[in-house]
């Protein structure tokens, strides 16, 4: 498995997403500061890989900690989080993990844990989180894989594969389950300027599994779809709203208008840590404006006259009309997504967790259940519309 992030010792060790795919070289981070920095310069990029990785830096924080009481570290904790908080603003994976690390942090402060008991709790919180990051991307790699067909192109953009995870992908791990399931998909990846993360992680990664991959300039996209070359389009996300607006890779937003023009389905695969609820349209999603460096220099080199105006948003919004089905974990959603978020939110509540997953079709269901039974997970299964939850 491509190694993004792993807990060693000494700290956390990162592929270096910055070199790929000339050089396969690693950072280590032994300090929560050094994990900002590296969430800051790309190092480790990809909203789950992210979240992760701030989990494992606010680990590292209170491993680190000089403090000698659960109480007088408690000001300095809320220090850590703060920092690694202000990483990145789009990929609401990152507050998502920090605010799990806080709701843990408080409670065992108020049973009175004592300050190695939370080292110990903290560290096993962000392990659970690695793990259960690889497992999500599993299981909506099985959901997914079942809505391509049997054969044709899959366009994505930028990276959401392994390297943007801890393991496997969202919209990767959708292609990978594909491929898995015999289905003879090319794919056919943006370039993603100006960090070329299409170009230089997804078709390093793809070729690394032997998928067949080509990469194509972002402006050549539509051409290929008139072309009958993409029979669907599969994308992760960095946020997605209460109304299924999605924030991902800035030219996300351009592919979903081309699709939906040629009539080809456009999918968003991403973990539920991804959704978040609390933000009611794509409009209230902040967007990270990165240097200008990034668009106005390649591999050191000035590719822009000194002086000119750069625009370098990260991020984009697609709105929800043009998203024919969000695939998560908890299984496949369609529009009305106001609705169908609220109702899938709803009974993960009120079913227990280990039965909370929903289940859109048969061969989603059928490759889910098999692959369940050979991670030997034995969890029920729903099988349901959004609206009526039946058992079956
Ligand atoms: O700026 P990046 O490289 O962190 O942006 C990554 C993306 O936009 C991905 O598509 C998104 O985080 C989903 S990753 C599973």
């Amino acid at each position: 498995m491509i190694p993004t992030l792993a807990w060693t010792p000494e700290g956390v060790r990162f592929i270096d997403q910055t070199k790929l795919p000339l050089e396969e070289s690693y950072v280590l981070a032994t300090t929560y500061e050094q994990v900002a920095e590296v969430i800051v310069t790309m190092v480790v990029r990809g909203a789950p890989a992210i979240g992760v990785s701030a989990a494992y830096g606010v680990a590292l924080g209170v491993l680190h900690t000089k403090a000698a009481t659960a109480k007088e570290f408690a000001p300095e904790f809320e220090r850590i989080c703060a920092r690694l908080a202000g990483t990145r603003p789009t990929a609401v994976n990152l507050f998502w993990a920090i605010d799990r690390m806080k709701r843990l942090f408080a409670d065992l402060l108020a049973s009175g844990a004592s300050l190695g008991k939370i080292k110990e709790k903290i560290l096993a919180e962000a392990h659970a989180m690695y793990e259960e990051d690889i497992a999500a991307c599993k299981t909506m790699g099985a959901f997914g894989g079942a809505l391509l067909p049997r054969e044709g192109g899959v366009l994505t953009h930028c990276n959401a594969g392994a390297l943007a995870t801890c393991g496997y992908g969202t919209a990767l791990g959708v292609i990978r389950s594909a491929v898995e399931q015999g289905k003879r998909i090319h794919v056919y990846a943006d370039e993603t300027r100006p960090f070329l993360q299409g170009a230089r992680l997804t078709a390093w990664e793809l070729m690394a599994d032997g998928i067949p991959t080509t990469v194509i300039c972002d402006n050549m996209a539509a051409s290929l779809m008139r072309a009958g070359r993409i029979q669907a389009v599969v994308v992760g996300a960095d946020r997605i709203a209460a109304n299924g607006d999605v924030a991902n890779k800035i030219g996300t937003y351009n592919v979903a208008i081309l699709a939906k023009e040629h009539g080809i389905p456009f999918y968003v695969a991403a973990p539920w840590s991804t959704i978040d609820l609390a933000t009611a349209t794509g409009e209230a999603i902040p967007i990270e404006e990165r240097p200008a460096v990034e668009v106005t220099h390649h591999g050191g080199k000035q590719l822009t006259p000194p002086g000119v105006g750069i625009c370098n948003p990260a991020f984009d919004v697609t709105p929800a009309k043009y998203v024919t089905a969000i695939i998560t974990e908890r299984g496949v959603l369609r529009g009305p997504y106001g609705e169908s978020l609220k109702e899938m939110e709803l009974a993960a509540k009120t079913i227990p967790p280990s039965e909370t997953w929903l289940y859109e079709d048969a061969e989603a269901l059928a490759s889910v259940k098999q692959g369940l039974k050979e991670s030997g997970e034995g969890k029920s299964v729903y099988r349901g519309s959004f609206a009526k939850l039946t058992r079956k």
